[in-house]
């Protein structure tokens, strides 16, 4: 088979690698499509921290089970199956309490072990969700990013009368955007980016209102409009958001962030004990490939409006290229994998 291998920082190759057999306990997924994320640039320009070399990137990818390990029931073999990439111990204390996305050891696909930017790619069986046939190849292979949306709506609880502020309209944004509007019907909604072409993809997904704040101040924007953000979710990730946001937020507000800057960011205590605001994190998704398949099957969001781009995986180098450079015109890069 073919795989897409980062043998060092900024050394991609597609190799031919043997055909993996799925150990005890896991599935061989034929892969269809696979999906570019920001982390898959990072690794392959050695900017992940958590990657080893040489690896499979891809942690976003979809496609049919064409073999099983021991102990795995072989009527699975021709499902069709989105991929969780986060394995975990199911013993550890944040397992233990439904947050297997930050297991004591945890485990993702595409960053610490081979992942999904190959011809085949093997997982444990219980990672391997079965797609209804309802739902598209397209949908079923945006079905990771858009867990990670379900994750911090999870942690936030939206409500309808939510005051809603996204910060960055890159993918993150707007599939946050696209759950709270689809999912959770915030009557409120205002994105935050630099780029007009971003801001609009954002109106198409459910934004109220777009603002270009590296033209105008948001404060001045939300005073003019009387809007005062009672959740807002940092999907931009700077480190500078998060003491603008404790001084935007309503009281009693809840803050979400997205971002892994090592840079550190200066915040007043008092803005945030003084308004009694509830701050989350979010990192990747627990558990909630199930909570999204139903989002899909009920039509309550709609991938169709981030993916702008397809390449064969052959061309996965002007893939990335695009994806990096043309934050205007390209949101989600798709990879097609043929024989
Ligand atoms: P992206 O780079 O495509 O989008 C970020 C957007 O934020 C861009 O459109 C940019 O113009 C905008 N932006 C930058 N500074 C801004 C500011 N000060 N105010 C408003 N907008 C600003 O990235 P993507 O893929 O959407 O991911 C967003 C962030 O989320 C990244 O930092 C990524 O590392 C992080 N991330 C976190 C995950 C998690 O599970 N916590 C999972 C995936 C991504």
């Amino acid at each position: 088979m073919k795989s897409v291998v980062i043998r060092e920082p900024n050394n991609l190759v597609i190799e031919q690698r043997p055909l993996p057999v799925p150990a005890a306990g896991e599935v061989r997924v034929k892969v269809k499509l696979a999906g570019i994320c920001g982390s898959d640039s990072h690794i392959y320009r050695g900017h992940n921290p958590f990657a080893k070399y040489p690896r499979v990137i891809g942690h976003e990818f979809f496609g049919i089970i064409d073999a099983v390990g021991d102990g795995v029931d072989k009527k699975r073999i021709g499902e069709r199956v989105s991929v969780d990439p986060v394995i975990s111990c199911g013993e550890c204390y944040p397992c233990s309490i439904g947050k297997p996305n930050v297991c004591t050891s945890l485990v993702v696909l595409g960053v610490h072990r081979d992942g999904g930017f190959s011809q085949y790619a093997t997982v444990p069986a219980k990672n391997a969700f079965t797609i209804p046939d309802a739902i598209s190849d397209k949908h079923a292979v945006m079905i990771e990013p858009f867990t990670i949306a379900a994750n911090v709506t999870g942690q936030a609880a939206p409500r309808e009368n939510d005051v809603a502020l996204i910060y960055g309209a890159g993918p993150m944004g707007l599939t946050t955007v696209q759950a709270l509007k689809g999912v959770n019907n915030v009557k409120q909604i205002i994105v935050a980016d630099r780029i007009d072409e971003r801001l609009a993809m954002a109106k198409n997904c459910g934004a109220d209102w777009v603002i270009n704040n590296g033209q105008q101040s948001l404060q001045d924007f939300l005073a003019e409009k009387g809007l005062k953000p009672t959740l807002i979710v940092d999907a931009a990730c700077h480190p500078s958001i998060l003491q603008e946001a404790i001084g935007l937020a309503s009281p009693a507000a809840r803050i979400v962030l997205m971002g892994f800057s090592s840079d550190p960011c200066q915040i007043i205590q008092q803005g945030i004990t003084g308004k009694e605001l509830s701050i989350f994190s979010s990192r990747l998704n627990a558990n909630k490939f199930p909570t999204v398949i139903e989002w899909l099957q009920k039509g309550l969001i709609d991938p169709d409006k981030l993916i702008t781009h397809a390449f064969d995986y052959q061309h996965v180098i002007d893939a990335i290229e695009v994806f990096e450079k043309d934050q205007r015109k390209c949101c989600k890069v798709l990879l097609t994998f043929s024989d």
